[in-house]
């Protein structure tokens, strides 16, 4: 069963063509990549889905509905969550209130509710704060809660930019490279903790990387854009074998050993 549809997707920037016509489906509860070299579109895509910014043509469904048209916090309440490949925290408050602005869309009591129903109120932000150190001890921060986010390790913060995510309750989450700038370790860790997202909080990944070895081992799907066109999907072997993908990443006349190298053997 799908649960992202999207057909004929464009987007032209002036003269710039950054996605063409790209059409696919992600199947719901997988771990599905987007690759491609620097400048592909990738990025531009996500900001399509997550309604950052309004496509030139095509359509994004969500299971059946076209979210088109939205803006990105009716997205994110329709269940599409992401983090960015340039981290977006509050560098100056800490990491559990960073985790509690992810949350606030979702809390049920506005404005007007704060006034009448004080108490209620209370209670649900007591409610986020406790669902907020939940997440964080997930993906390992329960000992930073009162840090702020500026102090953390880079790896650090691309974990609290998942927690923020997760805290709005996703049924897709996107994720931007989140193996930028982390060791080895840290992108071990950070294979373990996508594997276990999927599995208890059942939501499906659509991530961007670079990091092939990340990529090859942890996606079930892979779609590969080039110059805004989609150009290749397929599974792990069937994306590594790919000429056309070889070629993209290493231009023609690569030696296999070569793409090898690049894009996992
Ligand atoms: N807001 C924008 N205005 C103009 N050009 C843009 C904008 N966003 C992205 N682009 C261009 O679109 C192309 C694709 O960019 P991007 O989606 O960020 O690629 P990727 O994430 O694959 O590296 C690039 O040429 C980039 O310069
Ligand atoms: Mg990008």
């Amino acid at each position: 069963m799908s649960i992202l549809t999207v057909r004929n997707l464009t987007k032209r920037f002036d003269g710039l063509v950054a996605n063409q016509d790209i059409s696919l489906t992600v199947e719901k509860g997988s771990i599905t990549a987007v690759i491609g070299p620097n400048g592909a579109g990738k990025t531009t895509f996500f900001n399509m889905v997550t309604g950052v910014y309004q496509p030139t043509e095509g359509s994004i469904l969500l299971e059946d509905q076209s979210i088109v048209g939205m803006k990105p916090h009716a997205i994110s309440r329709k269940g599409i969550a992401r983090t960015f490949q340039n981290i977006r925290l509050f560098g100056n408050i800490t990491v559990l209130e960073n985790v509690m602005v992810g949350m606030h869309n979702h809390l049920r009591v506005g404005v007007l509710g704060t006034i009448l129903q004080l108490r209620k109120f209370k209670d649900e932000e007591l409610q986020a704060q406790a669902e907020a150190f939940r997440l964080l001890e997930y993906v390992g921060l329960a000992d930073h809660l009162n840090d702020e986010a500026d102090s953390l390790s880079y790896g650090a913060q691309r974990r609290l930019e998942i927690a923020r995510a997760l805290a709005t309750k996703p049924k897709v989450l996107l994720l931007d490279e989140p193996a930028a700038g982390m060791n080895p370790r840290e992108t071990k860790e950070l294979t373990d903790l996508i594997h276990k997202i999927r599995k208890e909080f059942d939501v499906t990944i659509i991530l961007i990387e670079h990091d092939m070895k990340l990529v090859m081992e942890i996606s079930e799907h892979i779609f590969v854009l080039d110059h805004g066109e989609k150009i290749a999907e397929g599974n792990p072997d069937e994306i590594r074998k790919n000429p056309k993908v070889i070629e993209a990443y290493l231009g023609s006349g690569a030696s296999t050993a070569q793409a090898v190298s690049t894009i996992g053997g």
